[in-house]
């Protein structure tokens, strides 16, 4: 279920796109770059891009704003968790869905409550609108970098 929200973190990255379904890989392909760019980023990319998927989809399809209004990205990689965040301008709020499983609908926040440690919604300060955030753990089990460097040299 979604948590309130009580204090924001420092933001790292922050992008608007157009509010059009077509923009949903573009959102994939920023958080990918993002990703790209930070020590072990891929540990977080398969569950943060689908998710990322989910919550821009929702702000597009969801949302009662004026279709001008952008739909604000935020990335954040804190403390070994990513945070992502889908800012719209309109009034409702994310809604689980009590099952998914004969149903395509409802999926989205089934898959962010799944596969996120933490989500929720809140209002945006100083501002209309709400932003959807989840907290995003690294994939267990990934190969770490510097052990695999290691034994290679051992190796040699
Ligand atoms: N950004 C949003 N703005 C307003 N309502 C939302 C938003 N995201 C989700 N919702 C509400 O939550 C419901 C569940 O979302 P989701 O699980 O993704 O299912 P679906 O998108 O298939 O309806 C939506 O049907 C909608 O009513
Ligand atoms: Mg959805």
């Amino acid at each position: 279920m979604p948590e309130t929200c009580t204090h924001h973190r420092p933001h790292e990255f922050a992008a608007r796109l157009r509010s059009r379904p077509d923009s949903t890989p573009l959102a994939r392909l920023l958080l990918r770059a993002y990703l790209s760019g930070m020590p072990q980023g891929e540990r977080y990319s398969d569950i943060s891009e689908l998710l990322l998927g989910e919550l821009f989809a929702n702000a597009v399809q969801h949302s009662d704003a004026p279709p001008d209004r952008l739909v604000e990205l935020r990335f954040a990689l804190v403390a070994g968790r990513l945070r992502i965040e889908v800012h719209d301008a309109g009034s409702g709020r994310p809604t689980p869905r009590a099952s998914s499983s004969d149903d395509e609908r409802g999926r989205g926040l089934f898959l962010v409550n799944e596969l996120a440690e933490r989500w929720g919604c809140c209002p945006r300060a100083g501002g209309v609108g709400k932003f959807v955030w989840a907290l995003i753990s690294p994939a267990p089990g990934f190969a770490d970098p510097t052990v695999t460097r290691a034994r290679t040299a051992v190796a040699v």
